[in-house]
């Protein structure tokens, strides 16, 4: 009648895949404990960590839990404790993970009513509480983890993707907030047919690279000339710290999610941790201060 869950942090986009690629990390996230109640209510008993809203229908996890039992027709009182972990804004999918936690969680102790793939779109009603947009690159690593491709928005089409062994993450982030909607706002709505071009072949390159663990064509396919460059505006040293990493050996590094964090990805952990220790020398004597992650995917 009670679960605790690990609920992960993602890095959507990874580059080239704005809004339909994303990857799960395996070491970062928050935490969460559902319990079963005699009531038919939905309720946030605790929030720790971070100061949140408690009120069901203002919270991410409690939105996603209502959009679920509201589906399945079912009246069974749930109570929610968030151990968060991640911080809000901070561009590694801190609302997917309280929101993918949440249905999560609920359908087990509901006896795996639905599939791990079904439960998306009942996430992404708390991650648009959160963010103001309908995506679902983070919510769906959160909870397919490895890496998914959104094939398709409408109809909503989800795929897990093979994840190579020796990958990691390396993520700084830098302590200031940038609110998905503003990040979104600063983007145009057309690209140019010659960008369009080298996007879908990055996108396509690196899916393959992913598949036959080639790590040199998963190194040639993250590249973003289409997000990152408008973006990257927002976020103080992006550049440095972005070429701190790929000189410290990453095979590549861009935005996490609609930042401010900086990923970059590599093959095998010590050079993550060489790769994490360039990207925090970006940040030396700029008076910016910083969080890292390494972890697995
Ligand atoms: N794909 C979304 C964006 C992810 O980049 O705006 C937000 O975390």
């Amino acid at each position: 009648n009670e679960i605790r869950i690990f609920c992960p942090a993602t890095i959507a986009n990874v580059s080239c895949g704005f809004d339909v690629l994303g990857l799960c990390l395996d070491k970062v996230g928050d935490e969460m404990v559902i319990r079963k109640t005699g009531n038919n209510q939905v309720t946030i008993s605790k929030i720790e960590g971070q100061d949140l809203p408690l009120d069901t229908e203002k919270n991410v996890a409690g939105v996603s839990a209502l959009a679920l039992l509201d589906h399945l027709g079912s009246t069974q009182g749930f109570d929610i404790e968030i151990y968060k972990k991640i911080k809000p804004g901070s561009g590694i999918g801190s609302s997917a993970a309280s929101a993918a936690g949440a249905v999560f969680g609920i359908n087990k102790l509901l006896g795996e009513p639905l599939s791990a793939r079904e439960l998306i779109p009942f996430a992404m009603e708390g991650e648009k509480l959160a963010s103001g947009s309908w995506h679902a690159d983070n919510v769906a690593p959160a909870l397919l983890g490895g890496f998914s491709l959104v094939r398709s928005y409408e109809p909503l089409d989800v795929i897990k993707l093979h994840t190579p062994g020796e990958l990691y993450a390396s993520i700084i982030h830098p302590q200031i907030e940038v609110k998905t909607a503003d990040a979104r706002s600063v983007l145009k709505h057309s690209v140019p047919l010659k960008k369009a071009i080298q996007q879908w072949g990055n996108v396509g390159g690196l899916i393959s690279g992913l598949y036959t663990e080639d790590y040199d064509l998963i190194s040639r396919s993250l590249h973003d000339g289409i997000i990152e460059p408008l973006r990257s505006l927002l976020i103080p040293r992006f550049s440095l710290v972005k070429g701190a990493a790929l000189e410290a050996g990453a095979l590549g590094s861009g935005i996490s999610g609609s930042g401010p964090s900086i990923f970059a990805l590599s093959r095998g952990e010590d050079t993550a941790q060489k790769v994490a220790e360039a990207m925090a020398g970006g940040y030396a004597g700029s008076g910016v201060d910083f969080d890292i992650h390494i972890s697995g995917i």
